[in-house]
């Protein structure tokens, strides 16, 4: 992080329990997958073993195990963990997961990838490293780079009673942008303040390869999701 070491990198407020990176389990509990396991399902062999890293209440695990692979489901949160079923469970932080096995896919979606915790992102991918087979795949979700240039605040209503706010916008330094995010379901009301990094593809293979790790393809036309594979 540099000289940005004063800068809070998560924060979350509302109901429940929050986890250490800002995520509300009340809220998460309540969400469901919008198509993202069946674009990781189709990129790797039918019934590949999974480890889903910061799998927090199960959104993707579960239409993962539907799909017909096994899932080790990983979170530091053990509250996030209490809401999944079917699958083994480890609670632990991602950069010092070290399980003796190794997988035919490692997954690491919803944006965890993009900490502005430059030596943090290093070890979640050597863990991403440690844990693939030598011919399995690593899933990573980042936002793609134009997002960070062009995105905007925003409110939008679900019709079911829920919104999603975008708002206080910043970029606290080269590559950074702060914002907080802010959730309601009923009554409910919860935020979730972050910093994230900005990954454009030369820095994101430059820290692959540094991982052991080269992208073989992105799987969507935004190249928001990228898959990767043990140099
Ligand atoms: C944004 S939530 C996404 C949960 C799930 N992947 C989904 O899409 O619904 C991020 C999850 O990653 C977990 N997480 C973030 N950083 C972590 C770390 N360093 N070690 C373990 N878990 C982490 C959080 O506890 C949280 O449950």
């Amino acid at each position: 992080m540099g000289g940005m070491t004063s800068l809070r990198l998560y924060h979350g407020t509302g109901p429940g329990p929050i986890t250490p990176d800002g995520c509300a389990v009340d809220y998460y509990a309540t969400l469901t997958a919008g198509g993202e396991p069946e674009l990781i399902h189709a990129a790797v062999p039918p019934g590949a073993g999974v480890l889903e890293l910061g799998a927090g209440a199960g959104r993707i695990t579960r239409p993962l195990l539907a799909l017909g692979h096994q899932v080790v489901a990983v979170d530091e949160s053990p509250e996030m963990l209490a809401h999944i079923t079917g699958a083994e469970t480890v609670c632990s932080p991602i950069q010092t997961l070290a399980l003796p096995r190794t997988f035919d896919l490692v997954l690491l979606m919803s944006f965890v990838i993009e900490t502005a915790d430059d030596d943090l992102r290093a070890a979640f991918l050597r863990t991403c490293r440690r844990h693939v087979a030598a011919d399995g795949c690593v899933i990573l979700q980042r936002k793609p780079p134009e997002w960070y240039d062009t995105v905007q605040p925003f409110e939008r209503a679900t019709g079911d009673g829920r919104t999603v706010r975008m708002t206080g916008i910043s970029r606290p330094g080269p590559g950074l942008l702060e914002a907080t995010m802010e959730y309601t379901v009923g009554e409910r009301r919860w935020t979730h303040t972050f910093v994230s990094r900005r990954l454009d593809d030369d820095r994101l293979e430059r820290e692959l390869d540094q991982a052991g790790l080269a992208i073989s393809r992105f799987l969507d036309d935004d190249r928001e999701w990228v898959r990767a594979v043990p140099r």
